[in-house]
């Protein structure tokens, strides 16, 4: 064990991703994925990887052990049921990790054993004592669970832990399977099995929580305050049902509040935002925006007023820095509560350093886009300086659409035919695409000879019903530059249709206006 482990002010993190998580609806993954994953936790620091259930499936069997194979520095595990059968598949799987170990489990509840496993709580113990000491004789680490142990007897926990310590049990760990404690009771429960059971001060005690009620990452912080060394968690806090701890929270609520926890982890915390990113890319499953440390409005400050005292010094509204969970900057989203203060570092940090008049200006146009815009993106702040600012008085669009034409039916071609004005010459093209949108916008290419790439394209019903007036905006990027456009219009290949000539428009003054940059100066 190294000497970090079983420091007393360190909290060990166990990542069950890939075993827990990866029962999450939704959350499966292949082995190499597993992989993958498993290489970024070891790179994040964690303690233990649980790396599946080797006994569940041949693939769970083999993902255990390639993840076992390639990881060097964490302890890898398998779970395995109180079974001859699953520790035998455990410990096959686990015999090339550098650091191996087996997770037993047996449930301890009255409901679960009467229902579930239909044992007496002698046989219970029996079995919890049977299984870790047939695994002892192959293996060191052993980490024993008492499933629903929040719901169960705690007098009886007492003695279970007791008797699988005294066959060899290093780790022992409380689960709160349903997610049904609350803070006050759990870390309660934590102290009495710590104060009780025979040879507690020879183990780590360990927390696993589930999020039914909300509670998981409190419940964790509650036992590691009585005593608990080892928490077990899950990246973005996937797993069955409402998920687990979410690693991320614990990790970031134990460093943020050292002061009154006094423990530490061994995670590189800026190592956080990168993981939590991979595994939503490799599952699908998206981090909800508002999720704690690793949402996208983590860290967005909207209201003037926290605009305004986090520029003057983060610390007014911010606990910890994106920087420390690997977030390269602090993202102030720009919208209708944003004052001048925030408007004016945002257009600094884009490189326009702009008079006193022209700033005026730009920030009566932007608070215009903003009142008719949720947020309002940094393509949208140079186009306002570019449009605005930069343009010479009078200065016609150089698009502008005259007429628009398509045809789409269940056996035909979609085709689109569009007429428009080009730098002041009327001119019209046919086109046929993949759909009408597509022709549409093939048609407009070949008119204004454009050579953008769409980056992204989104339709939004601004009011309910068929006849809603429908929002388009599109992202373009040309050499380097990136402009959005926007276009709304009842019918949605206008719509479309607007939304790219407006964007066309605006990459045609942003042009404009780095050859002018490039020839005098800024
Ligand atoms: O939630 C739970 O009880 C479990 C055990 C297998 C540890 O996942
Ligand atoms: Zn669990």
């Amino acid at each position: 064990m190294s000497e970090k482990i079983v420091n007393d002010q360190i909290v060990k993190i166990f990542d069950t991703t890939l075993r827990d998580g990866e029962q999450s609806p939704g959350a499966s993954m292949n082995m190499e994925e597993k992989v993958v994953i498993a290489r970024q936790l070891e790179k994040l620091g964690v303690d233990v990887i649980e790396a599946g259930f080797a006994a569940s499936s041949e693939g769970d069997f083999e993902s255990v052990e390639r993840v076992s194979r390639e990881i060097k520095r964490p302890r890898v595990l398998s779970l395995a049921r109180a079974q001859e059968g699953d520790i035998k598949r455990a410990l096959k799987a686990v015999e090339h990790a550098k650091h191996p170990g087996i997770h037993i489990f047996i449930a301890t509840s009255d409901i679960h054993m009467k229902h579930k496993l239909r044992m007496s709580r002698d046989e219970v113990v029996d079995a919890a004592v049977w299984a870790v000491s047939y695994a002892k004789k192959q293996i060191d680490y052993i980490e024993f669970s008492a499933e629903d142990a929040s719901r169960s007897d705690w007098e009886f926990l007492v003695k279970v832990f007791g008797e699988v310590i005294r066959a060899g049990a290093i780790t022992l760990n409380v689960p709160d399977t349903t997610g049904y404690a609350i803070p006050s009771e759990f870390g309660a429960l934590v102290r009495h099995l710590i104060e009780h059971t025979d040879g507690a001060d020879r183990v780590i005690w360990s927390a696993h929580c589930h999020n039914d009620l909300g509670l998981a990452t409190a419940n964790s912080l509650a036992a590691v305050a009585n005593g608990a060394r080892q928490v077990e968690c899950t990246i973005n806090g996937i797993g069955e049902r409402a998920g687990n701890t979410s690693l991320e929270e614990v990790v970031m609520a134990i460093k943020t509040r050292r002061n009154l926890l006094d423990v530490d982890t061994n995670v590189a915390t800026e190592q956080i935002y990168p993981t939590c990113r991979l595994l939503s890319q490799i599952t699908g499953i998206p981090i909800p925006i508002n999720k704690p440390i690793v949402g996208d409005n983590a860290f967005a400050h909207e209201a003037g007023i926290h605009q305004d005292g986090v520029l003057k010094h983060k610390y007014t509204y911010e606990i910890m820095t994106p920087e420390s969970i690997g977030i390269p900057g602090n993202r102030l989203v720009m919208g209708k509560h944003s004052g001048r203060h925030a408007f004016g570092e945002r257009l600094k940090e884009l490189g326009f350093n702009l008079e006193k008049e022209d700033m005026n200006r730009a920030f009566l146009r932007f608070k215009e886009l903003a009142d008719k815009k949720k947020e309002v993106y940094d393509e949208d702040i140079e186009a306002i300086v570019a449009e605005e600012i930069l343009r010479l008085p009078g200065q016609p669009d150089a698009f502008e659409l005259l007429y628009l034409n398509v045809s789409s039916s269940s056996n035909a071609v979609p085709s689109a035919t569009v007429k428009m004005r080009v730098n002041g010459h009327e001119r019209t093209e046919p086109a046929t695409g993949d759909g009408v949108v597509d022709a549409c916008y093939k048609a407009i290419t070949k008119l204004t000879g454009a050579r953008a790439n769409l980056v992204r394209y989104s339709v939004k019903a601004i009011s309910g019903g068929t006849d809603a007036q429908g929002e388009v905006s599109c992202l373009l990027e040309d050499g380097g530059i990136r402009v959005s456009g926007q276009g709304s219009h009842t019918d949605i290949i206008m719509a479309s249709a607007l939304a790219y000539i407006n964007a066309l428009n605006k990459l045609e003054y942003r042009k404009h206006y780095r050859q002018v940059v490039e020839r005098e100066g800024p």
